[in-house]
């Protein structure tokens, strides 16, 4: 049974932002790609770097702004190193609230 986690309000999550949560001992977050809601594990497989802090997601890639490790948001998918991947997580929308499901 999945766990429902409140993230925030649609409207106040403009494209090419994101709301991050601390779970116990993960970071996950909502990612607003050009109106398309994506959960993903949010901490940076190289050297933990928060992807939502000063990271950008564009044309579907999100960027870390540490060292510029890139990941295919619809995957998870490192795309410049092999190897690794963000854990996703479905979303679900209750009228203007966002919510992130936890397995
Ligand atoms: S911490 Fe993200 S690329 Fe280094």
């Amino acid at each position: 049974m999945s766990q429902r986690i409140k993230m925030g309000l649609l409207s106040e999550l403009p494209p090419g932002r994101a709301i991050e949560k601390q779970i116990l001992a993960r970071k996950v977050a909502v990612f607003n790609d050009g109106g398309r809601l994506i959960g993903l594990e949010s901490e940076c497989k190289h050297m933990r770097a928060s992807l939502v802090k000063g990271g950008a997601i564009k044309d579907g890639t999100l960027v870390c702004a540490w060292h510029g490790w890139k990941y295919d948001v619809g995957t998870g998918e490192c795309t410049n190193v092999p190897g690794f991947k963000l854990k996703k997580y479905d979303i679900e929308l209750d009228g203007d609230t966002i919510y992130l499901l936890l397995p």
